[in-house]
C-alpha cells in the first residue's frame, strides 16, 4: 500500500503526512496491490464476516479491510457505520418514469450522513499519525461526522463552517459532540481555502476529502451495495455531486473490484449537481464537446462558479476539490453528469418523502436528475438504478416544513426572490381545540 499522485504518478509512503503531491500538487490516491487477490476468495471472506460479533467485522467499512489502509484492531475508531438500507421506492420510480428504483440510504449512518464512512478511516489514520487535533471545512455533514468520531477518539476537533449557510441540525451536532465551531464570514469555498492554509501551518490534521484516507472509507459504498445484492451489478449508480469526494470514492471502489476480479465491468456512474452550483456539469459539457471533436482533454480545468447558489446547502460549492478524480471515475464507468433546478430538487424531495423514506435536499438531486434524464431519453426506464441518498431527512427540517407550508424561497444572484411552487405540499392542518372541529378536519 502506498500513496500515488493522480497527476505525475510520483509515489510516497502511506505514512507521509501529505494531502497533495509535494512534487506537482496533484491529488493523491491510496493504492494497493490488487493482483494479490482472487475475487471469489474476497467476497467469501467478506460475506462470512457479516455473521461475526466483532465491531470491525460488523462495520460496513472495516469488513472490507483487505482493500483499506492498514490499521490494527485497537487503532480502529468505528461506530459500526455502514450497513445502510437499500429500499425499493415505487412512488419515486413512477415519478421519474422508471419501472423500478432503489435508494441506498446513507443517511442511516451513525451521524445521519455518508460522511461517517470516510470519517472512520480518516480518524483512524489521524490516530495512527499521532494527531491530537483534526480540522475540516464543511457545509455541515462533514463537521457533524468529524466532531463525533474525534470525540470517540479523544481528539480535539475544529470545524470551519460558512456563516449562516449550514442547516441547524448539522450545526447542533458539531456543538453537541464538542467540536470548536469556527463560523467563517464567507462561503464553503472560503472556509475550504482557509482550513487548508491553517492545516499547512499548524499540527492540525486535515480531514476534508482532499485527504485520500477519507475517500477509502467512502469507497466501501460500492462494496456494500454489491454485497447486499449478492455481488450482482446494477446498470447505473446515481450520486449527488458537491465537493466530488463521494463520486470519486464510489468510482474507485468499483474500479478496485474490477481489478480484483469481483466484477466484470463497472456500472455507469451518474453525478447530479444543483443548477446554481454546477461547475462540474459545465466542465463535463466541455469535456464531451472536446471528445466529440476528437480533441485532447488533458489540459481541461474546472472553472469555479463564484457565489454558488442552492437551497441544498450541503452541495452549495463552487470550487470542488476532487474534480480530477471525479472525471477519472466517469471515464472508467462511461458515466454522465446532469444538473437540476431548485424546483426540481424540492419536488423530488417531497416525492421521496411520500415513499416513506425522506432525505435531505442535496440527496434529492438524484431523483430529480433521473427524472430529467428519463424524459430526455438518456436513461432507459428498464435500467436497474441505485440512487444514493446521502443525508437524513432530519438534517434540515426547516427546508421541509417551508416546502409543505408553501414558504420555501430563495434569492437569485441579482437579489430577485423566487418562491418554490410546492406542488406536493402537505400543509399543517391548524384546528381549534374541539372534538367537532377535529372530526370535521379529518372527514
Ligand atoms: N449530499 C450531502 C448530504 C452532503 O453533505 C454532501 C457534501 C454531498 C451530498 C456531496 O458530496 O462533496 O462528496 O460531492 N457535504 C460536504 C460537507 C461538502 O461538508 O458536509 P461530495
Amino acid at each position: 500500500m502506498l500513496l500515488r499522485c493522480l497527476n505525475c504518478r510520483s509515489e510516497y509512503s502511506a505514512s507521509a503526512q501529505i494531502y497533495l503531491c509535494p512534487n506537482c500538487e496533484g491529488l493523491l490516491d491510496v493504492v494497493y496491490e490488487t493482483d494479490q487477490f482472487r475475487g471469489e476468495e474476497l467476497t467469501d471472506l467478506w460475506d462470512r464476516r457479516r455473521a461475526s460479533p466483532q465491531a470491525i467485522d460488523q462495520s460496513g467499512v472495516w469488513r472490507f479491510r483487505e482493500l483499506l489502509p492498514e490499521a490494527g484492531e485497537s487503532e480502529v475508531v468505528t461506530m459500526i457505520e455502514g450497513n445502510t438500507q437499500m429500499l425499493d421506492a415505487p412512488r419515486s420510480a413512477e415519478y421519474a418514469g422508471m419501472n423500478r428504483l432503489v435508494f441506498k440510504h446513507l443517511g442511516m449512518n451513525p451521524t445521519g450522513s455518508f460522511k461517517d464512512l470516510g470519517m472512520t478511516t480518516g480518524i483512524t489514520q489521524a490516530r495512527r499519525m499521532g494527531a491530537e487535533s483534526v480540522a475540516c471545512a464543511s457545509t455541515g455533514n462533514t463537521s457533524a461526522s468529524m466532531a463525533a468520531y474525534a470525540a470517540r477518539a479523544g481528539m480535539r476537533a475544529f470545524v470551519f463552517i460558512p456563516s449562516g449557510q449550514i442547516s441547524l441540525g448539522k450545526l447542533s451536532q458539531a456543538l453537541d459532540y464538542g467540536a470548536v465551531a469556527l463560523q467563517i464570514t464567507g462561503d464553503f469555498d472560503d472556509a475550504m481555502r482557509l482550513v487548508r492554509e491553517v492545516a499547512n501551518s499548524s499540527t492540525l490534521y486535515l480531514l476534508n476529502s482532499v485527504n485520500p484516507f477519507r475517500l477509502e472509507g467512502q469507497k466501501t459504498i460500492a462494496f456494500e451495495m454489491l454485497q447486499q445484492r449478492k455481488w450482482r451489478l446494477p446498470d447505473r449508480v446515481v450520486v449527488p455531486g458537491g465537493n466530488l469526494g463521494n463520486s470519486s470514492a464510489i468510482a474507485k471502489g468499483f474500479h478496485e473490484l474490477l481489478e480484483c476480479g469481483v466484477i466484470g465491468k463497472m456500472p455507469k456512474l451518474t453525478v447530479v449537481q444543483a443548477e446554481g452550483a454546477n461547475p462540474f456539469y459545465r466542465l463535463w459539457l466541455e469535456y464531451c464537446d472536446r471528445k466529440r471533436a476528437g480533441q485532447g482533454t488533458d489540459d481541461l480545468k474546472l472553472a469555479p462558479v463564484a457565489g454558488a447558489l442552492t437551497l441544498a446547502t450541503a452541495i452549495k460549492i463552487g470550487s470542488p476539490v476532487s474534480w480530477p478524480k471525479a472525471i477519472r471515475g466517469l471515464e472508467w464507468s462511461n458515466g454522465e453528469v446532469e444538473c437540476v433546478s431548485e424546483q426540481e430538487i424540492a419536488d423530488a424531495k417531497a416525492i421521496i418523502g411520500r415513499d416513506g423514506i425522506g432525505c435531505e435536499p442535496a440527496s434529492a438531486v438524484t431523483l430529480a436528475g433521473i427524472k430529467k434524464m428519463v424524459a430526455a431519453g438518456s436513461i432507459d426506464p428498464d435500467e436497474e438504478i441505485i440512487a444514493i441518498l446521502t443525508g437524513h431527512v432530519l438534517k434540515d427540517p426547516d427546508y421541509t416544513v417551508n416546502y409543505h407550508e408553501g414558504t420555501l424561497s430563495y434569492n437569485n444572484k441579482n437579489g430577485e426572490k423566487f418562491v418554490i411552487d410546492s406542488k406536493y405540499a402537505n400543509a399543517l392542518v391548524r384546528v381549534p381545540a374541539s372534538r367537532d372541529a377535529i372530526l370535521k378536519a379529518i372527514e
